[in-house]
């Protein structure tokens, strides 16, 4: 099958969240099914210039939107089997940071014309356009008429896929003709109308052919507005064309064996090399030198759904255990303020790192012992599994993917993967905190084990790939 891939972050060229890991480590799995998979994003700033010493330039041409007529020029690369398409207009992208310029409606409305208009000028047909959150929601309603004047497009069928519906794209009804460039057809309760305002989001789960979301169990949390926000009646009204897929991360990129961004390699039998790497570790961030107590880790942005309230309400309870803390990560002021303040109270034994490192990331992955993810929501959530595939146990809340991937640890079977605990309560994620810290200390044989089956459990796109395909079939035989 031709499939277009259009997200507004794709890793290694540009990232802020784990939808750039997705948007880079998918497409290649489905072009090693056989498919000729293309993906298509904007040309930010941001872009290095390593990059774009390998982009070659295509063609360029104007991109209609309403009144607009805009520039729209295409650079491309090859990587791992797949094309990778780059749309320049430095009016729009020509910036700094991805997100939160006043005129992003526009920006993303033109990305979503660019990548409806790039089919005809490249003359290839996709059978499947997969869009992703609110920046590439527009693509499908697009769809919707043009496919009925575009050569490349008249089989195409569109799917949406949900990485976090808290962020729907939504704005005042002024933009839906002014700036996307539709009429007021579209402002209907069965399209981008949501009260008085339009939500990118709402109008591409109608318009799709198929919608998917990140975890099974997110998208049955999606049910309950206190997931949905807002969305629960749409997402009830589309649920026959839906469901839940879980990312997957790429394997052989993270495998402790192999990698060159750790301090020392070990393997799922072996784990002196990350002894080696705890050591480093605590001697980089100024921990006290010691291999017997547990590093507890969290790598996350500090914001209040990730579960922040809990961490700080418990925190002192928490460091009345024999552990040390790591946090690496940007968010909300009170929470960075807290962490500082931390750092000081308990010297040699919290580290707070207030910025987004991703080498310092992989020096956590490899050298804590337990990384904390207490998340209110998560709808599938990479790092857990990033943390498992470099053998340092999670501690989640079993929310959204968290509960699909770390099923709970069973001491009498030698089974699970993490501990967990399930309300939003900073003693319940105590307590979990304890329990794996009790293991830790009470049975280094079985923790040695939990090691183990966490480095060695799969979260490859090998199952979640053909599930996809699956989709692509269904909607598109
Ligand atoms: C969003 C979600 C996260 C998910 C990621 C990739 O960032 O918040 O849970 O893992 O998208 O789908």
């Amino acid at each position: 099958m031709n499939i277009l891939f259009a997200a507004s972050e794709v890793a290694p060229f540009i990232k802020t969240g784990g939808l750039a890991d997705v948007a880079g480590s998918l497409p290649p799995a489905l072009a090693e099914l056989g498919h000729d998979v293309r993906v298509i994003l904007p040309l930010y700033e941001e872009i290095g210039e390593n990059w774009r010493q390998e982009m070659t330039f295509v063609k360029y041409y104007y991109v209609r939107l309403g009144w607009r007529s805009l520039y729209c020029g295409l650079f491309q690369l090859e990587r791992n089997g797949v094309t990778y398409y780059f749309v320049d207009n430095e009016a729009y992208f020509k910036r700094h940071g991805l997100y939160g310029h006043f005129d992003d409606a526009e920006r993303f409305a033109f990305f979503s014309r660019a990548v409806i208009e790039t089919p005809d000028q490249i003359d290839w047909a996709p059978d499947i356009i997969h869009c992703n959150d609110w920046q590439t929601a527009l693509v499908p309603i697009y769809l919707l008429e043009e496919r009925y004047h575009r050569r490349t497009l008249a089989q195409t069928k569109s799917v949406f896929t949900i990485h976090n519906i808290e962020y729907q794209g939504r704005y005042g009804r002024e933009v839906l003709m002014d700036v996307f460039g539709l009429d007021y057809s579209y402002f209907n309760e069965n399209m981008l109308k949501m009260y008085d305002d339009v939500s990118m989001m709402k109008g591409a789960i109608y318009a799709s052919d198929y919608v998917t979301t990140v975890s099974p169990n997110y998208a049955n949390e999606l049910q309950y507005s206190f997931y949905a926000h807002g969305l629960e009646g749409v997402i009830a009204a589309n649920r026959y064309k839906m469901r839940g897929i879980l990312n997957g991360i790429d394997m052989a990129a993270n495998d402790p064996a192999t990698s060159e961004s750790i301090f020392a390699n070990y393997t799922s039998k072996k784990h002196k090399g990350k002894a080696a790497c705890k050591a480093d570790l605590q001697s980089k961030l100024g921990l006290r030198q010691d291999p017997n107590v547990p590093i507890v880790a969290c790598v996350s942005r500090l914001v209040g759904h990730k579960g922040f309230e809990l961490v700080t309400q418990a925190f002192h309870s928490m460091m009345e255990m024999n552990i040390q803390f790591v946090v690496l990560g940007t968010g909300e002021w009170g929470y960075e303020q807290f962490f500082r303040n931390a750092q000081i109270q308990y010297p040699g034994r919290v580290s707070t790192n207030l910025m987004y490192s991703a080498p310092l990331s992989n020096a956590i992955y490899s050298g804590a012992d337990i990384f904390l993810m207490p998340s209110i929501a998560e709808p599938c959530g990479l790092s857990q599994m990033f943390a498992m595939r470099y053998g340092t146990v999670p501690v989640v809340r079993t929310t959204g993917g968290l509960a699909d991937s770390v099923p709970p640890y069973q001491p009498n079977e030698d089974t699970g993967l993490g501990f967990t605990f399930g309300s939003v309560n900073p003693w319940d994620m105590l307590d979990a905190v304890r329990r794996a810290v009790d293991v830790y200390q009470l049975d280094p044989k079985a923790w040695s084990r939990l090691v183990t089956r966490d480095m060695e459990a799969d979260f490859s796109w090998d199952r979640s790939a053909l599930e996809y395909q699956e989709v692509y079939q269904r909607i598109h035989p």
